[in-house]
């Protein structure tokens, strides 16, 4: 008979919640985590298109000049698309991705062969709101991209101390981070307004993204540029153009939960708008654009 009995401490394993993660709005979500966004395998798979649709508009992977650097990190990898595909363009790197989580795919083959994870790419656990688990001066090129909505406006500076402290004289620090909606009719503009009104409720600045620059400078960073890249929003933008509302309207999807518990609008107004974005962005003579900014410096020697 007891081969058919379950053990005790299965019963318990199976019982306990994982207290990494919540339910929220029909998602799995990060738990006491500022980061508004959820952490499923649909987001996985947004990040992935989100991935494509950067290395497309920027033309790459990264601006910095950086020279076959011999130690990659990417702070809040998500999918860790960006450090496989650094680790598989720079082979003789060592790439560490490194996020609160790993991404499911970790546990799974990536893609029957198709899609392979680098050797020379390792996930690393880590809260960049803590510190990073890394020794000073440990990496030559120090990535991070799209954590906008995970820090607090208070804790920037610490959090770019911490980059330059992990990066080696002569490295760099590169910061990818999106813009506000501009341009756009009232459905895409007030979206984002709800938006940057809920994050407000986290004390995080969701219109931070323009400073990027101005923060590494003030870090004490040399030799520091930042591009500006204006994504399109909707069909007048082409491909690209429908490519960037796809991502935006899944964002405004994932967003929604949030932006009505916190009483930024209740639930048939966001609606409203996200009805009129989608007619916006169908709009061959639209011109919603959201401005995404990419800025690096260096640590110096
Ligand atoms: C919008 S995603 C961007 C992912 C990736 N950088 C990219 O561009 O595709 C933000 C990522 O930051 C991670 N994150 C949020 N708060 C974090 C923290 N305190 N420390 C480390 N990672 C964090 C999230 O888990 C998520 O994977």
């Amino acid at each position: 008979m007891w081969p058919f009995r379950r053990q005790r401490h299965d019963i318990v394993l199976e019982n306990v919640p994982d207290q990494r993660f919540r339910r929220f709005g029909g998602r799995q979500h990060l738990a006491a985590m500022p980061y508004p966004l959820p952490k499923d395998m649909g987001e996985i798979n947004r990040l992935d298109f989100q991935h494509f649709l950067l290395r497309t508009g920027l033309r790459g992977n990264y601006a910095a000049p950086v020279n076959q650097p011999a130690d990659i990190l990417d702070v809040g990898c998500g999918s860790g698309r960006w450090a496989m595909e650094m680790a598989a363009l720079f082979p003789h790197a060592r790439v560490v991705g490194l996020d609160l989580v790993p991404p499911p795919e970790d546990a799974n083959p990536l893609g029957q062969g198709l899609d392979v994870r680098p050797t020379n790419y390792i996930f690393s656990v880590g809260n960049i709101l803590e510190g990073l688990p890394f020794a000073p001066g440990s990496f030559d090129f120090v990535h991070q991209r799209l954590l906008i909505t995970a820090i607090p406006r208070d804790r920037w500076p610490n959090i770019i101390q911490e980059l330059v402290r992990v990066t080696r004289p002569g490295g760099w620090v590169e910061l990818a981070e999106c813009g506000s909606a501009q341009d756009g009719g009232p459905g895409y503009t007030g979206l984002w307004q709800s938006w940057i009104d809920f994050l407000n409720t986290r004390n995080v600045d969701f219109t931070i993204g323009r400073h990027v620059g101005q923060m590494l400078g003030n870090g004490g960073l040399v030799n520091v540029q930042q591009r500006v890249l204006n994504f399109p929003m909707g069909d007048w933008g082409g491909r690209i153009g429908r490519a960037s509302a796809t991502d935006c309207l899944a964002v405004g999807k994932a967003l929604r939960a949030g932006v009505v518990a916190q009483d930024i609008l209740p639930a048939d107004r966001y609606d409203a708008l996200y009805t009129r974005a989608q007619q916006e962005f169908a709009q061959r003579q639209g011109r919603g654009i959201l401005p995404f900014y990419v800025a690096f410096g260096q640590r110096q020697g």
